[in-house]
């Protein structure tokens, strides 16, 4: 189990506006997650763990989650699908149907997700289903806990995709949407490992992200350049199958990918 810091977190100044939550704890809707997020610290190190902003986040993507104005901008359901070419409902449908019609166990989100897939995965949760979401945003988590609205057996907590702080093998699924392209490669290689990691064996590791399209695809030549400008390492995931970085020390029972949208976007479930 890695608990190593990551070594390309940002040492940049924080925004005024992160410095009002910077002392953010992780916080819990629910007194059974309270219990759950203790046992889960006393599992690692025995201590809070405060991440830092990691420095593409700050530098590349202030703009779309750290922004004061951003939560405000974005968080607008047509918005976030007119950003997928209107791909957004099939993408989180797919992404959940991969948990099931009604979810047991616990699952893990890796990173908040502008719109409503959280809400759609939480009516989903059966009563003895869980479901803890990290971000390294605070202003993100303060988000997510305001669309949620106090619903039970949701777990808010603040932390690192690529240094998660929870025990080996403590979650039925993971899933992480959209994420990895928005990571350096050295982040994503790390976020990968992490979510293999925390994952059960059996278990499910569902991706959601971008991947190159089919040659005929015209969204092809209309996404270099919207994705080179805004999106530096998204084109990684054009040129590798997120199966590549898989870490070495992992023998997957199966990897399933599937794409959508002539290829610019894909899912892939990785079974531990
Ligand atoms: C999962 S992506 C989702 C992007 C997607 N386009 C959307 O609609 O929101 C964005 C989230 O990832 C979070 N994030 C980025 N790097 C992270 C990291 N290393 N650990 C945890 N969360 C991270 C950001 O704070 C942001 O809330």
């Amino acid at each position: 189990m890695s608990s190593q810091s990551a070594p390309y977190a940002a040492t940049l100044p924080r925004s005024s506006s992160l410095d009002q939550v910077a002392g953010l704890e992780p916080a819990m809707a629910g007194v059974e997650n309270a219990a759950v997020f203790e046992e889960t610290r006393r599992m690692v190190d025995g201590s809070a763990h405060v991440p830092l902003l990691p420095a593409y986040l700050q530098e590349t993507y202030w703009w779309a989650y750290l922004h004061p104005n951003a939560v405000w901008f974005f968080e607008r359901q047509w918005l976030v699908n007119l950003i997928l070419w209107g791909n957004f409902a099939e993408l989180r449908d797919a992404a959940l149907a991969e948990m099931g019609e009604s979810i047991d166990g616990t699952i893990l989100q890796v990173a908040c997700v502008y719109g409503n897939f959280t809400e759609r995965l939480v009516q989903r949760l059966t009563p003895t289903g869980r479901l803890d979401v990290v971000d390294v945003a605070p202003v993100q988590l303060e988000n997510l806990k305001a669309k949620l609205n106090g619903a039970p057996r949701i777990g808010v907590h603040h932390q690192d995709s690529t240094d998660l702080r929870f025990a080996d093998a403590s979650y039925d699924c993971v899933v992480v949407f959209f994420l990895l392209h928005e990571q350096p490669e050295a982040a994503r290689i790390q976020t990968i490992a992490q979510a293999l990691r925390v994952v059960k064996p059996g278990g499910k590791v569902i991706f959601v992200d971008y991947h190159r399209p089919d040659g005929v695809n015209p969204f092809r030549y209309v996404m270099i350049p919207i994705l080179k400008s805004l999106e530096p390492f998204a084109m990684d995931l054009w040129n590798k199958d997120i199966a590549d970085w898989l870490p070495a020390s992992v023998s997957p029972v199966s990897i399933d990918k599937q794409t959508f949208f002539g290829g610019l976007y894909q899912k892939v479930v990785i079974t531990r």
